[in-house]
Formats: structure tokens, C-alpha cells, sequence
């Protein structure tokens, strides 16, 4: 019996399509989660969903669930997904990837008349990013009871508008309570986002566990004064104290060689003006370990380094963990699933860990989980130039399609 296989073509138009949605002009996508351009991907995506035939329903975090029956209807579903919110500078592939392919599933099975035991529902979870709104995968962890409703409706971005009045005003305020179902089982196909596939030739990353993250907002106080007259040995300048904490920022991730990673991403000087000592500077702290007592130490080296910077330059530092997700493995049988299948399509495949967040993490507290990557070119992501093989981006929606249909039988 010839082996069942998905429309790569199809797949490849629905991405290019999407990646209209919010293009920019050097080639990738700024969808930023809750703006004008998510509500027209999200639109696009429900039309394609329907048009599928599928019933579509929207609950109170905004995540979009699309249904396709199974012929036992009180077994829970079988569940995909990903994002289609990107980073400002975001690539065509990242989060929408998954999606898309999950709904290249559900196609398939009806292109060819398939039927499952298990219901199948593909996911679109509300700002997985934690770009406007902080903290990353927020929904879905709202769905999995990490966080409760209230904390979710009530992220708000920089200007001060909230993840609920953005749901409001885009008619995505769903009604379907958030969370609660169970579900047999999550698999979410992505990009590697880093380089360790296309270093080792392989098609498939197997993925055993994310690593755990702590996200920090810094803020340190100065005094604002004159550029011109201030002494430079009585000026307390915030940004110059900035400064020193990003480097120690650096060096906290360099001491948990070779895995630990840490970043400074987002810096609001105040006032901002050319001429004025900056006096108050807020700053985004972003840690990963894939062992906890690393990442621990980490954050401990980050909390030291801002004592000592404040101490020494005669600023007030505070420092608050806004986010903690711990490493996360993965089930071991739903891990099996995904090596079958990418066997079983005749696929090169390697295991890893991944070094990005995902909605995943949040799914694997409620449901058994796994994780199915492909190379990106490079390794490139969060990046307009982040591209990916329409080859590489078929085969893992092939192993998806039978990671599914495996557990919905
Ligand atoms: C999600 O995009 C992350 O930062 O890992
Ligand atoms: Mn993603
Ligand atoms: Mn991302």
C-alpha cells in the first residue's frame, strides 16, 4: 500500500499566501499578536478552516479551535497547532508553520476520505510570541491552567492596552471557556529556529524537551541632568549602568557554557533626548537553560550583578522575574509516535532539545506532547530572512500527518 502523504504544493501556497498577510518589505512578516494584521491572518486562516469543512470555535483567550469530527465523538481530540503572531522583524514560517500544516492534515484526510476515531482539532494560540504582550505563550498556558483568565485578558503592551481589550476590538473574545477539555494527545511541527539539523543533514528533529526561561523587566533609576554641564564623576546615568548589567547578562550565560543563552532585547531610555543624562532605563532580561540549577544560577548571577552595578554607580535597581517557565520534557511515548513516523517516511531524523519556546511546554502539562522540527535555512529565525525548503517543510507535515492519524486511530 503506497504510504499516505500530504499536498505539498498546497502546503506551500497556503504559507505563501499567509506570509502576505503582514509582509514586509524585506521578505518576512510583522503580525504582531491582537494588531489589524493578526485579525486578517486569523480571518484568512478560519475561511480556509471552514472551507475544509470543519467547525470552528474561539474561546475567551482568543485561540482559535478547528474540529474535525471523529466518528467517536466523546474521545477528546487529538490535537495540533502553533501561533500565526510573529516578532516585528518575523519570517514566513515561524508558528504560522504549524498551523498550516495541521490544517494540511485534516485536508488530506478529507482528500482522501480518512475517517479517525479521535476527533482532530488544530490550534491557533493567541500570542505565543511575547513580543507586544509579555509573557511568551500566555494562551496557552491560560488553556493548560498555568495562569488563570484573569492574568491572561490582562497582559498589556508598552502603550498600556490589554491582551482582553485587543480580543474586544478584533472580534476575537471568544466564548468557549479557556482550558478544562481534556486532550488525547498535542503534536506541534516547527522550524528548528537554530542551526543543529542543517549542521548534521538531517530532516527531522525529534524533540525530547524545551529548556526552561526566565524572563526579567530591570529598571534602573538615575538622575536626569545637563550633557553639557555635569561633571562625568557626579553623574548617576542610568543607561551607562544599563550598560554594565547587559554585559553581566552576557557573562551569566557564558558561565553555563556551552548551553546557556541570555539576552537583552528591549531598552526604554527615559527621557530619551540626546542631550539629557538618561535617568530612568527599563530593560528586558530573557535567560534559557535547559537544567534548572543553571538557570537558577544564572538569574542569580543577573540579580548580583545589578547590586553591585547599583552600589557602584549610585543607582536604585529593581529587578522583577515577570516569567518562569521550567525546562519541560516531552511524553516518551508521543517522542516514539514522532520517530515511527519520520521512519516510516523514509526520513533522516535526529533528536534534540529546543532552544525556543513553543505552546508545547503548556500543552505537555495537560496531555501527553511531542514536538516535530525541520531545518531552517542557516538557522536563522526571528528574522525577516528565515526560509525553509518547501521539501523539508512537506516532510515534517508528512511525519505529523501519521504522528496524528497513529494516535487518532
Ligand atoms: C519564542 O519565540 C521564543 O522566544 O522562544
Ligand atoms: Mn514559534
Ligand atoms: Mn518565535
Amino acid at each position: 500500500m503506497q504510504t499516505l502523504t500530504i499536498n505539498a504544493d498546497r502546503l506551500w501556497d497556503s504559507l505563501m499566501t499567509m506570509a502576505q498577510v503582514g509582509a514586509t518589505p524585506r521578505g518576512g512578516v510583522c503580525r504582531l499578536a491582537l494588531t489589524d494584521e493578526d485579525r486578517a491572518g486569523r480571518d484568512l486562516f478560519v475561511r480556509w478552516a471552514r472551507d475544509a469543512g470543519c467547525a470552528v470555535e474561539i474561546d475567551q483567550m482568543g485561540n482559535i479551535f478547528v474540529r474535525r469530527l471523529g466518528t467517536d465523538e466523546t474521545l477528546p481530540p487529538v490535537m495540533t497547532g502553533s501561533h500565526l503572531d510573529s516578532q516585528p522583524t518575523g519570517g514566513k514560517f515561524d508558528g504560522v508553520y504549524g498551523v498550516l500544516a495541521g490544517l494540511e492534515v485534516i485536508r488530506t484526510l478529507n482528500d482522501h476520505h480518512i475517517t479517525t476515531r479521535y476527533p482532530i482539532e488544530v490550534v491557533v494560540w493567541t500570542n505565543e510570541e511575547g513580543s507586544r504582550f509579555a509573557p511568551a505563550m500566555v494562551a496557552s498556558g491560560v488553556f493548560a491552567g498555568e495562569f488563570s483568565l484573569e492574568y491572561g485578558l490582562s497582559r498589556a503592551a508598552i502603550d498600556g492596552t490589554t491582551i482582553g481589550q485587543e480580543l474586544d476590538r478584533i472580534g476575537y473574545a471568544g466564548e468557549r471557556p479557556c482550558g478544562g477539555q481534556p486532550v488525547q494527545s498535542y503534536f506541534e511541527a516547527h522550524i528548528e529556529q537554530g542551526p543543529l539539523l542543517e549542521g548534521e543533514q538531517r530532516v527531522i528533529g525529534v524533540v525530547q524537551a524545551i529548556q526552561g526561561q526566565r524572563w526579567f523587566d530591570c529598571t534602573l533609576e538615575g538622575m536626569e541632568s545637563h550633557a553639557g554641564t555635569t561633571p562625568m564623576e557626579t553623574r548617576r546615568d542610568a543607561l551607562l549602568g544599563a550598560a554594565q548589567v547587559i554585559q553581566a547578562v552576557r557573562q551569566a550565560a557564558e558561565a553555563q557554557a556551552p548551553d546557556g543563552r541570555s539576552t537583552v532585547g528591549q531598552l526604554l531610555v527615559h527621557p530619551n533626548s540626546r542631550n539629557v543624562i538618561p535617568g530612568q532605563v527599563t530593560f528586558s532580561i530573557d535567560l534559557r537553560h535547559p537544567q534548572d540549577e543553571a538557570l537558577f544560577e544564572m538569574a542569580q548571577a543577573v540579580r548580583a550583578a545589578v547590586d553591585r552595578v547599583c552600589d557602584e554607580m549610585g543607582l536604585t535597581g529593581d529587578l522583577k522575574e515577570i516569567w518562569y517557565a521550567p525546562p519541560t520534557p516531552f511524553n516518551t511515548d508521543c517522542i516514539d509516535t514522532v520517530r515511527q513516523a519520520a521512519e516510516r517516511m523514509e526520513l533522516t531524523h535526529m533528536d534534540m532539545i529546543s532552544g525556543a519556546g513553543h505552546d508545547a511546554k503548556y500543552l505537555a502539562q495537560v496531555c501527553p506532547t511531542a514536538m516535530i522540527f525541520i531545518p531552517c535555512k542557516d538557522g536563522i529565525s526571528h528574522n525577516e530572512i528565515e526560509d525553509a525548503t518547501q521539501e523539508d517543510v512537506a516532510a515534517g507535515c508528512n511525519v505529523l500527518l501519521h504522528a496524528m492519524v497513529e494516535s487518532a486511530q
